[in-house]
């Protein structure tokens, strides 16, 4: 092979100096012999694994996520670039885009990557220590790609977050709420009429969603800002949405699961969260409902069953301390908790 181990070895420990980000997917840390005790080396699991990591310094910077993740993972840099003919020519390196993008000479929008910095310059300063006529040896002994590489892999499951939409509908499902709890569409005339019926409910609502067009009908503004601090879109003012989840989404969530929880809580008739207990069972009064119920909404809200640990991890941290002041409390916390759960943020 043209890519000897210790060459690997070395471009993994310069790719973990500057991020240690690069040594991901499929590889694994070891620790590593070097002068710094702490760095570790990145194994590289075969030859593409190597040239992965030998470029990651150089691309993984904006190839991580969005539109061409080629170095989220090993199998996303195959399927998405070097088994791509449009990129790598298998033994043709003069013929491969990816050659000529490194020389800074592709044809196209695109004729340098990284984009405003020659590679051979980031090998000169030592960023990266593959050379191009290294990468070229690699595209000129490349093997066949694996057999399966069109059977999906569940082990490349990807998640994403739910959008702003998908929290707002999914949450009033699941909380057993409808517009009425925050509007007051009973109202002959509600649509006329500024919505301070049931203001102070922390009204979540995209502003260019019915109701909520006109002004009159979005009398509370706070209720599509709201919704924009939740990751957003909102066409009407060419606001895209927003696919991150940062603090102001975070904030939104926070205040959104507590006031929403506390709605579906205080609702007559409303099975959404208390399930099986009432506001006067207490866990000393009636342990088996008080779990019993934790486990349905835990179930409920995220979709899968807890296991034990999860569940008595809930009950003692979340569920217990609040207890002690309110039954109330208790269970708009731990609603409020499994709204902030990885599991249901992400999809
Ligand atoms: C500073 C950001 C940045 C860095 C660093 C970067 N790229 Fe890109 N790359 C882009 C952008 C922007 C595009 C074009 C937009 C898109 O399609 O996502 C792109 C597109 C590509 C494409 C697809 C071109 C096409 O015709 O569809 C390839 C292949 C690629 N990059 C490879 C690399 C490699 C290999 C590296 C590292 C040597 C690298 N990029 C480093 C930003 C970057």
């Amino acid at each position: 092979m043209r890519t000897p181990t210790s060459f690997v070895c070395a471009a993994a420990l310069a790719v973990l100096a500057i991020n240690l980000g690069a040594c991901f997917g499929d590889s694994s840390y070891r620790q590593g012999s070097s002068d710094e005790p702490d760095s570790g080396t990145c194994a590289a699991s075969s030859d593409n694994d190597a040239v992965r990591l030998a470029l990651a310094p150089a691309c993984e910077g904006c190839h991580v996520n969005g539109n061409k993740p080629f170095f989220a993972s090993l199998a996303a840099f195959e399927s998405g670039l070097v088994y791509d003919e449009r990129f790598v020519k298998r033994g043709d390196p003069e013929g491969s885009l990816l050659i000529k993008m490194l020389k800074g000479n592709a044809p196209g929008s695109y004729a340098q990557m990284p984009p405003g910095q020659p590679y051979e310059q980031l090998v000169a300063n030592g960023r990266v220590t593959m050379t191009i006529a290294q990468v070229e040896d690699w595209i000129r002994d490349l093997k066949a790609p694996p057999e399966p590489m069109d059977t999906p892999s569940p082990k490349e499951f990807q998640v994403r977050r739910l959008a702003a939409d998908e929290m707002v509908v999914s949450l009033m499902d699941q909380l057993g709420l409808t517009l009425e709890d925050f509007v007051s569409t009973s109202n002959p005339d509600w649509r006329n009429r500024a919505y301070v019926v049931n203001w102070n409910k922390f009204f979540v609502w995209p502003g260019d969603w019915a109701p909520g067009i006109s002004g009159e009908y979005v009398s509370d503004s706070r209720a599509p800002e709201r919704y924009e601090a939740l990751g957003g879109g909102n066409s009407l003012e060419y606001r895209k949405k927003n696919p991150m989840f940062g603090p102001s989404s975070g904030q939104a969530l926070v205040q959104m699961s507590q006031a929403w929880c506390g709605r579906a809580v205080d609702k007559q008739n409303n099975k959404a969260v208390l399930r099986y207990v009432t506001l006067a069972d207490t866990s000393t009064k009636n342990p088996d409902a008080v779990q019993k119920n934790l486990r349905n909404l835990y179930l409920r809200m995220l979709g899968q069953p807890p296991t034990d640990a999860e569940l008595k991890e809930l009950y003692e941290q979340v569920y217990l301390p609040l207890e002690a002041q309110t039954t109330r409390l208790a269970w708009v916390g731990t609603c409020a908790a499994l709204i902030r759960h990885p599991l249901w943020i992400t999809y």
